[in-house]
């Protein structure tokens, strides 16, 4: 199964992607080639997800070789770019090892080498997507199942984690439909993920984020599965806001709840869910969307875009390498430990 379409293009000097804060209803192309723009681009999640984020700290270097292969210029690059957004840790560990990658090579061959490591880097992706997507297949129960935000191709590259194995269980006639909350306030899932189902001509039910228990209570869906941003030690699980909601949620019906995502989201550094930076944004993004206000003006926000899922919720994390099960610790570290580095 390969990635239905393309979303980021590597045309060194610059990087292309599809703007994503303009789906559904354009599909407009963005060109990136300077640290400023790109920078902007993941603050305002033209770019996004998790996985591709990895993809574009990498590339923040490569555009970043292009005008300067010194190393203080390579390095200050990918501290820059890893701070953008703190949640999701493969942003700056992209960012990281394609400056490590390089810093290896002559100055004169930094750029290339980059851009190099960044099309190895997607590859690599959409490899671990596929794996994802047949070891969810193991742990999936048969019948529909309930996602949140956007974990397909517009957050990897590839077919996706969460929605990854959405896309294999459908496939594979296991699921007749994919429920999908809206994910407030940015609405992901009502813009991004239901315009991926639509296209993949796999039957998509939106939902309101604040129908979701209800639809876990009724019987409607068999497991809930979502991606994660930063997965720590033990198992606690960062993802987008909501997500422990849904936990929650499935636990009280006895509904299985499951993480799936790369390796490379488990942060060897968080022990646990504490030590995991959240991202909190703007008031404006809660009190209205699009150009459009409905809250008056002077009213404050608490905008957390990420919530942290305690392990004890989660049945099990699906990663490219395997299924770990609880107790976590023992199965993240080891999977931890055989990585090699880049
Ligand atoms: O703020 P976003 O849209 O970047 O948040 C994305 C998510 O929370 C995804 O679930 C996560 O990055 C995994 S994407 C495969």
């Amino acid at each position: 199964m390969a990635a239905p379409f393309p979303v980021i293009a590597l045309e060194r000097p610059a990087l292309r992607v599809l703007d994503q804060s303009r789906l559904p209803h354009e599909e407009h192309w963005l060109t990136i080639g300077d640290l400023e723009t790109l920078e902007e681009a993941i603050r305002s999640l033209r770019v996004r997800g998790a996985p591709l984020l990895g993809l574009c700290g990498a590339a923040g270097v490569a555009i970043a070789a292009e005008r300067d292969p010194g190393e203080a210029a390579i390095r200050e690059a990918a501290a820059r770019i890893g701070r953008v957004r703190p949640t999701a840790v493969e942003l700056a560990t992209g960012a990281a090892c394609c400056a490590a990658a390089v810093l290896g090579q002559a100055a004169e061959e930094r750029a290339a080498a980059a851009w190099a490591f960044c099309a190895a880097y997607l590859a690599r992706r959409q490899a671990e997507d596929e794996a994802i997507a047949r070891n969810g297949l193991t742990v999936l129960p048969p019948g529909d199942v309930l996602t949140h935000c956007n974990t397909g191709t517009l957050a990897t590259g590839g077919i996706g984690t969460a929605l990854g194995v959405v896309r294999a269980a459908f496939a594979a006639g296991r699921l007749a439909r994919c429920y999908v909350t809206e994910t407030r306030p940015l609405l992901q899932g009502a813009r991004l993920t239901t315009w991926e189902l639509v296209k993949s001509g796999i039957p998509a039910v939106l939902l309101p984020d604040t129908a979701a228990a209800a639809l876990a209570a009724s019987g409607r869906v068999s497991a809930v599965v979502t991606g994660a941003d930063r997965i720590a030690l033990n198992g606690d699980t960062a993802n987008k806001v909501g997500t422990l909601g849904l936990a929650l949620a499935a636990a009280h019906a006895g509904v299985p709840f499951f993480i799936a995502a790369p390796v490379s989201t488990i942060d060897p550094g968080c022990a646990d869910g504490s030590a995991i930076p959240i991202e909190f944004r703007s008031a404006e993004e809660v009190g209205g969307f699009g150009g459009q206000r409905w809250s008056p003006d002077g009213v404050d926000a608490w905008n957390p875009a990420f919530d942290v899922t305690p392990a004890s919720l989660i049945a099990a994390i699906i990663t490219e390498r395997g299924v770990v099960r609880p107790p976590y610790g023992p199965g993240l570290q080891a999977l931890v430990a055989h990585t090699p580095a880049g």
